[in-house]
């Protein structure tokens, strides 16, 4: 910084820089509370561990949306019109279809639901029914688009979504073009479930952002799947797998690669929490899954592998697992293809992402924080050739 400048700024002025945004209170929500020390989160009252035995996806998405539970009818309600609203625009299957193979599946999620405004009508209201239907049909389209590409980048052809059962029996579906069994169902349901709601993280805050300037739910949606899709957020649980892997082909011993890693200061993926002081309660939930799953499908090495890597970051460096460790490996477990593992991410926090965009549309005020200038001011005009 340059001398002249530093005597200019005022840092009274400017108590709260904060890198990162750590520990600023941006809004106040009713979607979610972590409490870092003890690793407990809740989604509107219930403990992530109550909705993870009890739950759906379908009824942790009403409570994200109405903070409350539904009744009977109420959900019978909602997977109705979930499910009538699967299907997506020919154009936007035109364009899964005609994309590059090789793309990234989070950037064709992003730019695919991107397109769906185009077909939805223009925001002329903005009540909370309005944003409810938008929130659902935004909800439902994700998996149809995400095993839609995923069929398109593989030269097999898409599979129209089913009318009935649950979003997490429907993605499977679409995916795999067969029936899944009630196992894999429940455990996708349960992972979406898990990735719902996370208080004020990038992508729900990028949300909040666009939302706050009163632009629509697609591009803030949008805006949060750009966000998401950062190896330090959501990217994580793909950048897992890929290291699992990379032991696999160095044929590498786990806690040798990762004390490496670890001596040229670089991250574990999956480690580490801005919030969480302890292991995350989801790393906990899908630690079990994680360890069930891949048993029964063969891959106890990566599990143990797993578990080794857990043990040398907590011994080395005390850090613990947040969610997108093990998930990683119930989604290896399950078949899934590990670049798509952001996206199934995404297919769940949309539901978040949507429940607080509606909370900050209620009680608007435009996102507009400041920076502190550390730059030159009053520079002399030097004409370009003489540069
Ligand atoms: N591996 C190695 N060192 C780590 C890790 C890690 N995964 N996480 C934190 N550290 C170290 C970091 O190097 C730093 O050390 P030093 O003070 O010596 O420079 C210290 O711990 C503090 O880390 P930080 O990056 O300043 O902490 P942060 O609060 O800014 O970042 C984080 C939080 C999640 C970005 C970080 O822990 C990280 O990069 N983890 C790996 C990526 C990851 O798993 N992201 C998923 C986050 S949870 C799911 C989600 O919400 O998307």
């Amino acid at each position: 910084m340059a001398e002249s400048l530093k005597k200019d700024i005022d840092l009274s002025q400017y108590p709260h820089i904060n890198k990162g945004l750590e520990g600023i209170v941006a809004f106040s929500t009713t979607k979610s509370f972590i409490d870092g020390q003890e690793g407990k989160l809740i989604y509107a009252g219930y403990t992530i561990d109550t909705l993870a035995e009890n739950a759906t996806f379908e009824e942790v998405c009403f409570l994200l949306w109405n903070d409350r539970l539904p009744n009977e009818s109420e959900l019978s309600e909602l997977k109705t019109k979930l499910r009538k609203e699967r299907s997506i625009p020919s154009a936007v299957i035109n364009y899964l279809e005609n994309t590059s193979k090789k793309a990234e599946p989070m950037a064709v999620l992003r730019t695919a639901v991107s397109m769906l405004s185009d077909f939805h009508e223009v925001d002329t209201e903005n009540d909370k029914e309005f944003y409810l239907n938008k929130a659902i049909s935004i909800t439902a389209k994700i998996p149809t688009i995400i095993a839609a590409y995923d069929r398109a980048r593989n030269n097999k052809k898409i599979v129209e979504p089913l009318s009935d059962h649950s979003t997490a029996f429907n993605f499977l579906y679409m995916l795999n073009g067969e029936e899944p069994g009630d196992q894999a169902e429940k455990t996708m349901d349960l992972c979406l479930i898990l990735h719902a709601e996370h208080g004020m993280n990038a992508s729900t805050f990028t949300n909040r952002a666009i939302c706050s300037t009163q632009s629509d739910m697609y591009s803030s949606v949008t805006g949060a799947i750009g966000a998401l899709k950062g190896p330090l957020h959501g990217g994580a649980n793909q950048q897992v797998m890929n290291m699992l892997m990379d032991i696999d082909e160095q044929d590498a011993d786990p806690v040798d690669y990762v004390k490496g890693r670890l001596k040229r200061k670089e991250k574990i993926m999956g480690f580490g929490h801005r919030v969480y002081k302890t292991m995350d309660p989801r790393a906990r939930i899908l630690r079990g899954m994680s360890e069930k799953l891949s048993r029964e499908t063969g891959h106890e090495t990566l599990y143990e592998w797993s578990e080794a890597i857990l043990k040398t970051m907590k011994d080395e460096i005390g850090i613990d697992p947040n969610v997108d460790f093990f998930s990683a490996t119930v989604y290896y477990s399950m078949g899934i293809s590990p670049d798509l593992y952001t996206c199934i991410f995404a297919m769940s926090r949309v539901s978040g992402w949507t429940g607080h965009y509606i909370e900050q549309a209620e009680n608007n005020r435009l996102v507009r924080p400041r920076a502190l200038y550390t730059g030159e001011k009053d520079l002399d005009w030097v004409p370009v050739e003489e540069r």
